[in-house]
């Protein structure tokens, strides 16, 4: 990967071309929504065989229906034409207790909507991730973070929506995303109040799980304020919650958010988790401390053992079109945020890029938390770009692992399905850097085929 100005990819020109999850868990006998992620000229035309009874595929690529009901792996044919060209690949569908095979990519509100987070914003970022054609570079999930909340509870101690901002109820977004084939996250905390102070999760696991189910939730992320500091403590609380949402009927992605201070990758997996922050919050820069992209990829790369298929390392969402602008990334405050200490002016392009490089290499979760409908094109040639998203996506789900320990410049290696090897070179120091990779440190030719995942 280099450092030339990158190239946008159009998904919506040139032959069909498979992205996103190749293989896709799913609990047995529960709801699939799930689209198949294709780029192309349109009108694209679908062949989808193997698919099992209970399941469809409609004219955009999604399926749909309800899963059998037994465990094992189904190879569904996806056969897709155009103008241009045609496609014939295959897509897994894996049922049992995994759910996020590959890292989930997608959308969450928090990084620039924070506290002010609605419906109407919500389903204006489902809509754009089909209008820019992030839905059809794989990604799917668009997450509501804190601050969904009504005030408390219902009368039957179900959770409730906050009903100025979210007056037709979660249901009614989860409708509007479903439609669109996406899936909807939502956002509690293993305590009686979430990091904002909402109602959280404590004591309500069951009836929680429940509602969210019933409402069409597919992803939770599960928060850790409020809650007592010791590892045991959290443990049971994710685990309760992880066991309410695994009976309750529906696929739903459990996502642990305690910043990695309990050392979730050594028992989150064993509850159920698909993936676990590894760190504190991002902010948006690259080096201000410990706070930015570089702090939180130098504590993330050390965990790559911990990383593979259904369970991943998560060191917090992408800052690709945030510019400094986002309620909580642009600004750091006094822990009980009474004081303003510091304004982030956002990160560079080539700071952007280094940022997706590593993220993609270290098969981190990719969840956009910009304003999606005012993706710059510099954006979209970020979070669209094909060669870097399949890195990411990679099937063998393998963390890359750092190569030797030069200060300020990182070598990771990522093994892919089919022998090659994705190999990157970040310089995170303050200065220009030449960097020589030799193909045999990596176990390679002396003179293997290599392509420039940055260059189209
Ligand atoms: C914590 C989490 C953030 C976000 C906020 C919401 O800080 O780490 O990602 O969910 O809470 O209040």
């Amino acid at each position: 990967m280099v450092n030339s100005p990158p190239a946008r990819f159009d998904p919506f020109s040139g032959p069909p071309r498979l992205h996103g999850a190749r293989r896709v868990g799913c609990r047995p006998g529960t709801e699939v929504i799930h689209p198949i992620a294709v780029s192309g000229e349109r009108p694209l035309t679908w062949q989808v065989t193997g698919l099992p009874a209970g399941l469809t595929v409609d004219d955009e690529g999604i399926i749909r229906g309800i899963a059998p009901a037994d465990p094992g792996s189904i190879a569904i044919g996806v056969r897709v034409s155009n103008e241009r060209g045609e496609i014939d690949e295959t897509v897994e569908l894996c049922l049992g207790d995994q759910l996020a095979l590959t890292p989930p990519m997608g959308w969450n509100s928090w990084n620039v909507y924070g506290t002010d987070v609605t419906a109407t914003v919500v389903m204006a970022m489902a809509d754009a991730m089909v209008e820019t054609g992030m839905r059809d570079l794989g990604y799917s999930y668009i997450n509501i973070d804190d601050h969904w909340h009504a005030e408390g509870r219902g009368d039957d101690r179900r959770p409730r929506a906050n009903p100025v901002t979210f007056p037709d109820g979660i249901e009614a977004v989860a409708e509007h995303v479903h439609r669109l084939g996406l899936k909807l996250g939502l956002y509690s905390d293993a305590a009686p109040l979430t990091c904002g102070g909402c109602f959280g999760g404590l004591g309500h696991e069951e009836i929680d799980a429940q509602t969210y189910a019933a409402w069409g939730v597919d992803l939770l992320k599960y928060d850790y304020c409020h809650a007592p500091p010791q590892r045991a403590v959290a443990i049971e609380r994710y685990g309760a919650m992880s066991r309410a949402l695994a009976s309750s009927g529906r696929s739903i992605v459990f996502s642990v958010c305690e910043w990695g201070m309990r050392r979730p990758w050594r028992w989150a997996e064993d509850l159920g988790a698909s993936y676990w922050r590894t760190t504190p919050d991002i902010f948006d820069t690259f080096s201000w401390g410990p706070l930015g992209v570089r702090g939180l990829a130098r504590v993330n790369i050390g965990l790559d053992a911990h990383a593979g298929p259904g369970h991943w390392n998560d060191p917090d969402m992408l800052l690709v079109g945030n510019r400094g602008q986002g309620q909580s990334t642009g600004v750091l405050r006094t822990p009980k945020k009474k004081r303003t200490i510091w304004h982030f002016r956002g990160i560079s392009e080539t700071q952007i890029q280094t940022h997706l490089s590593l993220w993609s290499m270290m098969a981190a979760p990719l969840l956009a938390s910009h304003d999606l409908a005012h993706s710059t094109e510099f954006d979209l040639a970020m979070l669209l770009n094909p060669e870097i998203l399949a890195i990411n996506q990679d099937p063998l789900g393998v963390q890359g692992h750092k190569h030797g320990s030069r200060p300020g410049l990182w070598i990771l290696a990522k093994p892919l399905t089919g022998g090659a090897t994705a190999v990157s070179a970040s310089n995170v120091s303050r200065v220009p850097r030449k960097v020589t990779v030799r193909f045999s440190d990596f176990g390679m030719a002396a003179a293997p085929q290599v392509t420039d995942a940055w260059t189209l």
